[in-house]
C-alpha cells in the first residue's frame, strides 16, 4: 500500500507573512534611498533571503561589499522578526486548520517545505507545530526552489515516494519545484501566476475535503 504525503509551503499558504516580508524589505529600501513596490514584492515569493537582497539591491542600483550585504540581510531579518513577534492564531489563512485536522485524523503524513529560516518559530506562534511530522526549511537545504531539493527531503523524511506527495504552494518557483520533484502540485493563489500547477485554488476555502480524498484514493 502506498501512503500519500502532504507537503505545505509556509509563507502565503499557511500564514500571510508575505506582507511582513514586504514591509521589512520596504523599510530597508527606504533606508537605502529608494522605493519598493508591492508589484516588485511578487518576485520575492518563494525566494531565499539572500536572493531577495540581491534582487532588492539590483532594483535600487546599489553595489554592496560583503560586509554591507551581511549587515543589510541581518537588519531585514531583525525587522521582520519584530512583525512576527506579534503574530497569533488569527493570522492563519482561512480553512488551513480544517485541512490540517482532516489530514491528521486520516493519519496522512504531513510535512512543511519552506524556504524560510524562520519557519519553526512562526508555526509555534500560530500554534500549528503539532500537525507536522517533519519540517524542512531554509536551514536544511542547499538549493533554493525551483530546485526540488526541499520537497524531496520532505518526502524522504515522511517515508513517502515523491509521486505520492501532494504539494501546496503559492509561489511559481514552488510549483516548479514540486513538478520537478514529480509530485502533484496545488497552486494556492492567482491561477495565472501559478498556471504550471496541476490544480489551482484561490485559497483553502475552495478546497473540498472530498477532492483531497479523491487525490489520496489514486494512491492507496
Ligand atoms: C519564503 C518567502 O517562504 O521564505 C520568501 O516566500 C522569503 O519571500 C523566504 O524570502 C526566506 O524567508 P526567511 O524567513 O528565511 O527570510
Ligand atoms: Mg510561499
Amino acid at each position: 500500500m502506498n501512503k500519500t504525503g502532504f507537503i505545505f509551503d509556509l509563507d502565503g499558504v499557511i500564514v500571510d507573512t508575505a506582507k511582513y516580508h514586504y514591509l521589512a524589505w520596504k523599510n530597508l529600501a527606504n533606508e537605502l534611498g529608494f522605493e519598493f513596490t508591492h508589484e516588485q514584492n511578487e518576485l520575492f515569493k518563494g525566494v531565499s533571503r539572500k536572493r531577495c537582497l540581491e534582487i532588492l539591491l539590483d532594483i535600487g542600483g546599489i553595489k554592496a561589499n560583503q560586509e554591507e550585504f551581511d549587515t543589510w540581510m541581518f537588519e531585514k531579518n531583525e525587522d521582520y522578526l519584530k512583525y512576527i513577534e506579534k503574530m497569533d492564531e488569527s493570522e492563519i489563512l482561512p480553512d488551513v486548520p480544517k485541512v490540517l485536522e482532516y489530514l491528521q485524523v486520516g493519519k496522512f503524513p504531513i510535512a512543511l517545505g519552506s524556504a524560510s529560516k524562520n519557519a519553526q518559530p512562526i508555526l509555534k506562534k500560530v500554534n500549528l507545530l503539532s500537525y507536522f511530522d517533519t519540517i524542512v526549511d531554509g536551514n536544511n537545504v542547499t538549493k533554493a526552489k525551483p530546485d526540488p531539493e526541499v520537497f524531496l527531503i520532505a518526502a524522504d523524511q515522511l517515508g513517502v515516494d515523491p509521486e505520492n506527495c501532494i504539494v501546496f504552494e503559492d509561489a511559481q518557483a514552488g510549483i516548479q519545484a514540486a513538478n520537478a520533484a514529480n509530485m502533484i502540485s496545488i497552486g494556492i493563489g492567482d491561477a495565472k501566476t501559478l498556471s504550471e500547477a496541476d490544480y489551482n485554488f484561490n485559497d483553502f476555502t475552495e478546497i473540498d475535503l472530498k477532492f483531497l480524498e479523491g487525490l489520496t484514493k489514486n494512491n492507496i
